[in-house]
């Protein structure tokens, strides 16, 4: 599907409470036959629209595999997330897109993956665990490091269990805290703590990491320690969006336009940040 400026109708199929302010939403185009000429690549965005609340970009976490149906897994902060929070199924609201670049999944076939994520971060890499469990066969080692500030905030829970299955992967998990009285049996402190630990080594490594920008510039400084080359390490950014086509201005850093150029990026870019 082209994207442009006219949203498409989509209906909402189900609802998902993830943590206490985030929920994934599984859409369905109204017009049967969209997903005849719609798919998308790990890491790419929707615009999602609400009459009357507005426009935000929206990473989709769904299996690019499933054609029917898009989850999109979404934190209220604000204006369009609270009035999408307000919807039940059934209900409708607009999409556009796909927009923006992938996860490099095709260069890193052959070689081992290893994710690095934090909190919501994790929503437009779960498309990237759910394509590698896919096409197995395509990848050598797996590793995922997660971490979220306590327990209650960590995405997608219940997938955990099948995704240690997934033939050579490692999952560990870790929180900033545990609060009074709760049960934690893996590592407590920031994600970039689990790189001690971790099995993953430069050697033919891709790394893809997103979470909050100040966890991705610690996590790439802290990779580079261990003898990644920035250039193997992969960044997802969030800017304000309007257009989501680099038409408007409106998610430029410097020369690139978040929108288009990324949101993935190699990540030399976290250095334009942190200048
Ligand atoms: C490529 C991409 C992918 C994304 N994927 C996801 C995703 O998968 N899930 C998800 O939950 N979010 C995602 N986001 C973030 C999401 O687009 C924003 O949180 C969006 O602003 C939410 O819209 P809103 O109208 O609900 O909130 P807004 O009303 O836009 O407010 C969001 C926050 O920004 C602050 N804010 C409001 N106006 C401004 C301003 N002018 N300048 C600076 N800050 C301001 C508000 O105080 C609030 O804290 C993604 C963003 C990008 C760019
Ligand atoms: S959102 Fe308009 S240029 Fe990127």
């Amino acid at each position: 599907m082209k994207a442009d400026f006219k949203p498409e109708k989509v209906v909402i199929k189900n609802t998902k409470d993830q943590t206490r302010d985030s929920r994934t939403f599984t859409l369905a185009f109204a017009d049967g036959k969209k997903p005849n000429t719609y798919s998308f690549m790990p890491g790419q965005f929707n615009m999602l629209s609400l009459f009357g609340f507005g426009e935000a970009a929206i990473s989709i976490s769904s299996d690019p595999k499933i054609k029917d149906t898009l989850d999109h897994t979404v934190r209220k902060v604000g204006n369009l997330t609270e009035g999408l929070f307000r919807l039940k199924k059934g209900d409708c609201i607009g999409l556009r897109g796909p927009f923006g670049k992938p996860w490099p999944v095709d260069e890193a076939k052959g070689k081992n993956v290893l994710i690095v994520s934090g909190g919501i971060g994790l929503a437009p890499l779960r498309p990237v665990i759910m394509h590698i469990a896919n096409n197995r066969a395509n990848y050598a080692n797996f590793e995922i490091l997660y971490g979220a500030r306590n327990p209650g905030e960590l995405l997608f829970t219940d997938e955990f269990d099948q995704w240690k299955k997934i033939k050579n992967t490692n999952l560990q998990l870790t929180v900033d805290a545990v609060p009074p009285g709760e049960k934690w049996n893996h590592t407590v402190g920031v994600v970039t703590v689990l790189f001690d630990k971790m099995q993953s080594t430069p050697k033919d490594t891709i790394v893809m990491t997103c979470g909050p920008e100040i966890m991705m510039h610690f996590a790439v400084q802290g990779l580079t320690k261990k003898g990644f080359s920035e250039d193997q390490i992969y960044v997802s950014l969030e800017r304000r969006m309007k257009c989501g086509m680099a038409q408007c201005g409106a998610c430029q850093i410097g020369p690139n336009f978040v929108c288009k150029d990324g949101p993935v990026f190699k990540s030399p870019i976290t250095k334009a940040l942190y200048a």
